[in-house]
């Protein structure tokens, strides 16, 4: 290969070495998995990577899309770069037996007003991870996981080794992203794992592990070795609609090259989907690769558009989820864990077991009324069986869910055993545990004086979807919990590690086990980086009990501000009007409410909160306003009865024209939305001066009349 100093190569010459490079590195990296042999030396594939690299320092505009530099194997080995998704990458409501099948058609027609026939695709849901695959031109040049569906792993150059992924598509959109499943067969787990033990590696519990394992490597090379698959059934962004219809569209996938099932049908009823996943369970063991459910899509893409989506799932789609798996074992012990909210939680020590192919040797027992074989509203479950230590009990799977425990053999009993006395108090710092009328939940009354619930809390902070701080993860946060120097006790804290660590000249990070100059480096500018924090994600990692990240985002984009938020809840008390307004955001409840305003008005929760804001920059959270819509940033209230859509599906429209709507008519609204019928809230707004329209005005206002 030439080899012209870099400095005298002219653009095109640059060009042809690049392509030329790229190909023999590629041939390279094939080789070294198809022969024995590799033909080419670690030190002149290295060599060849290199020159790679300077040719593009100096001219990064000739970069290619398969760049060979961007192969994670080469790159700095602290994981995976990030790829922010172009369109959110979701999951999947999920539906148990035929009824809630029945319900998922019901909700449909209920949202979208629609009697006529209404046609659903049904296919295997398979087990493996979700790959979202970007081409422009035609050109696989992005491969990435889904991470928390708004960002994910770059793992493109793992992709590119996977047989069934296109790494050219011909009459595609210009912009397409491809997404579906990454799987291994039965029979390549089985190999991979023969391979794995007869080199003294450690096999892989199932072959969705296998797959993610292999998929994420950081050495393509490792991937490439590995025989992973690829069905597609589901895409991002599109520059041009690649059909009407979901069947349509996964045609029109496969015929640019994708694997899709063979086993996807339409269906035009709910008893049709029904049979439809009986045929589907039936060939269940014999498909060669594993499969936990069958996904139910609404046919038409425009009613798709039409649905939308909840916070994190489509009301277009169901997986209909396949029974739990079982097994017998023997309880070894109950175990409590407290929770970030003082919750104890009580947990089955199990004999371990292997339940649907993996072993398990923990399991969730609920809480003290499950136990005692009752639920929450005291009626008998399990014909009042309950579970003591020592009993022969039965422990389900269901999906990626924490293994449970559904029955218990009384029969194998001994006689002398005592049943099972809840405790009362907490068991990592005694204080009283109580519960509260009507919560199956018994608490820990220690607040953040019990160690539980403080490092509960702390690990929630760092959450992914919370502070999600590179390098501090739960692990970090128990570590610098218990450490005398560090004493990271609350969240304010974390920000303060690094001046500390500076000021201690003794017991520093980097001399500690598991960590180094570097990681520790890398740490600190992490934690720096956070400081600056959207109010959505701040007030979801504060931890509040029933302020969830959907709460969390209401509240956010309803007062904007920190300033403002923390104002309202402190002053939020029943009959003010920071409690009135603070109700009227829709979705914001009473148990919300108090939850959220208790803790803001205790001293001690506060003087926390407080700590952490002076070490914080928080960015407001501005309404995402479509811009060139009339409605952007309003306050609108749905009241009487609407006739062209549902109410559920006249909220979620105006949300995605960035309006806000509200529950309530009070001064703040901008406009009242009155159907026929409407009452209080229509005299509410004459009486405010508040802008009354009807339905047909508001569908000519935003454009869909
Ligand atoms: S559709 C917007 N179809 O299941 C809907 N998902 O539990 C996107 N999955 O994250 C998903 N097989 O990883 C869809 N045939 C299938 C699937 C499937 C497996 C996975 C996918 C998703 C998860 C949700």
């Amino acid at each position: 290969m030439a080899s012209k100093a870099i400095d005298e190569l002219t653009e095109a010459e640059a060009k042809a070495e690049l392509l030329a490079l790229a190909q023999a590195i590629a041939a390279a990296n094939a080789a070294y998995h198809t022969q024995d042999a590799p033909e080419m030396s670690d030190a002149e594939y290295d060599r060849l990577k290199q020159r790679n690299a300077a040719i593009e320092a100096r001219f990064p505009a000739l970069k290619r899309a398969d760049s060979p530099s961007e192969q994670v194997g080469a790159a700095v080995a602290d994981g995976f770069g990030k790829v922010a998704h172009a369109v959110r990458m979701l999951s999947l409501e999920n539906a148990f037996d035929d009824a809630d099948v029945v319900d998922f058609e019901d909700r449909i027609r209920k949202y979208l007003n629609h009697a006529g026939p209404l046609a659903f695709t049904a296919e295997p849901k398979i087990d493996g991870l979700s790959l979202s695959l970007r081409y422009e031109g035609g050109r696989l040049v992005q491969a990435a996981t889904r991470g928390d569906g708004e960002v994910g792993e770059n793992v493109t150059e793992n992709a590119r080794t996977i047989a069934d992924i296109p790494q050219t598509l011909i009459d595609a959109p210009d912009v397409l992203e491809v997404r579906g499943e990454v799987y291994m067969s039965h029979a390549d787990f089985a190999a991979l794992n023969a391979r794995q033990s007869e080199k003294g590696d450690k096999s892989f519990a199932n072959p969705r592990n296998a797959a993610a394992g292999s998929l994420r490597q950081l050495d393509a090379r490792i991937t490439a070795a590995r025989p992973l698959r690829f069905f597609a059934y589901a895409w991002g962004q599109v520059s041009a609609p690649l059909s009407s219809s979901q069947k349509g569209a996964i045609d029109r996938l496969q015929t640019l090259g994708f694997q899709t099932n063979p086993l996807t049908r339409l269906c035009e009823t709910a008893e049709d989907l029904i049979n439809h996943y009986r045929q589907i369970e039936a060939q269940r063991a014999t498909l060669g690769y594993d499969i936990d459910g069958v996904v139910y899509k609404v046919n038409d893409l425009a009613l798709q558009q039409r649905l939308g989506f909840r916070s994190t799932t489509p009301r277009w789609a169901i997986a209909h989820k396949f029974p739990a798996e079982l097994a017998w074992t023997t309880l070894l012990g109950i175990d409590i864990q407290v929770g970030r909210t003082g919750a104890l939680s009580p947990v089955a020590r199990l004999q371990p077991v292997t339940v649907g192919g993996v072993v398990v040797s923990n399991a969730t027992l609920h809480n003290e009324d499950y136990i005692a074989g009752r639920d929450a509203k005291g009626n008998l479950i399990r014909a009042g069986r309950d579970i003591r230590p020592g009993d022969w009990v039965q422990v389900y799977r269901a999906g990626d869910v924490i293994p449970k425990i559904a029955d218990v053999d009384i029969g194998r009993r001994k006689n002398d055993v005592e049943s099972y006395e809840f405790p009362h108090e907490c068991p990592e710092c005694g204080s009283p545990a109580i519960r509260e009328e009507g919560d199956a939940v018994r608490r820990c009354t220690g607040g953040l004086i019990c160690p539980a619930q403080a490092v509960e809390r702390l690990k929630h902070f760092v959450s992914r979807n919370a502070f999600d701080i590179e390098g501090l993860g739960a692990k970090q946060v128990e570590m610098f919990f218990r450490d005398h120097d560090l004493a990271v006790k609350t969240p304010a804290d974390i920000f303060t590690i690094a001046a500390r660590d500076a000021a201690n000249p003794l017991k520093k990070l980097k001399n500690r086990d598991g960590f180094g100059e570097t990681s520790v480096t890398k740490l600190f500018a992490a934690i720096e980086d956070k400081r600056k924090i959207g109010l959505d994600r701040l007030i979801f990692a504060l931890g509040i009990r029933h302020v969830g990240e959907a709460a969390a985002n209401l509240l956010a984009r309803h007062y904007s501000t920190w300033a403002a938020f923390e104002g309202a809840v402190t002053q939020a008390v029943p009959g003010t009007q920071a409690w009135e307004e603070l109700l009227s955001i829709d979705g914001v409840g009473k148990t919300l409410a108090e939850s959220l305003t208790a803790g803001f008005q205790n001293p001690a929760e506060r003087a926390a909160i407080d700590t952490l804001i002076a070490q914080l920059d928080v960015q407001p959270v501005i309404w995402r306003a479509a811009a060139d819509s009339p409605v952007a940033g309003k306050v609108v209230v749905f009241t009487g009865s609407l006739e062209k859509m549902t109410r559920a599906e006249a909220k979620a429209r105006a949300e995605s024209l960035g309006a806000k709507v509200a529950g309530s008519v009070s001064a703040k609204t901008d406009l009242l939305v009155a159907g026929p019928g409407a009452g209080s809230k229509a005299k509410e707004a004459a009486r405010l001066g508040v802008e009354t329209i009807d339905e047909d005005a508001w569908l000519a206002l935003i454009g869909d009349a």
